[in-house]
């Protein structure tokens, strides 16, 4: 799996963003460790809170069938009907989610506006000095 694919994932994913209220749609693939890609769209709510960003989708996704080693995460957003896309940048929330999961120093954010076009970050990057489950004497659950 390589940047482009999995941008053209997140593309895809973003299609089938549910976004009445806000009109912003995202999208998002996670791939995993074992090659894998789950993918999430957000999913909003008439009352609002029960709303869900994309990166957790598909986080949620891949956690609720087993899969707990990830590698990168693909994200595109912007308006319904925007010509052209912005950098999404993954809200507080869904950071702190990949917080639980990734590997701060390793797992790679992948901001796309096209195949082509993308800004790349670490976690650690995005989340500095995040409190993870080593915070708490856990480890990171893993599939090993
Ligand atoms: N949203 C995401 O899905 N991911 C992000 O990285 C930023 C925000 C969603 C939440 C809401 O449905 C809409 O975008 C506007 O905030």
């Amino acid at each position: 799996m390589n940047e482009k694919e999995l941008i053209r994932q997140a593309l895809e994913a973003r299609k089938r963003a549910y976004t009445p209220y806000s009109n912003f749609q995202v999208g998002a693939a996670l791939f995993s460790a074992d090659g894998r890609v789950f993918t999430g769209c957000n999913i909003e709510s008439a009352s609002y809170t029960p709303s869900n960003c994309a990166e957790r989708t598909a986080f949620f996704k891949a956690v609720s069938e087993g899969v707990y080693d990830f590698t990168a995460i693909a994200i595109v957003g912007g308006p319904k009907d925007a010509k052209e896309l912005e950098i999404c940048a993954p809200c507080g929330v869904c950071r702190q989610v990949m917080m639980e999961f990734c590997d701060p120093k390793t797992f790679r954010i992948l901001l796309g506006i096209s195949p082509e076009e993308y800004q790349e970050y670490t976690l650690e990057q995005l989340l500095p000095l995040g409190f993870g489950p080593g915070n708490l004497g856990k480890e990171r659950k893993t599939n090993d």
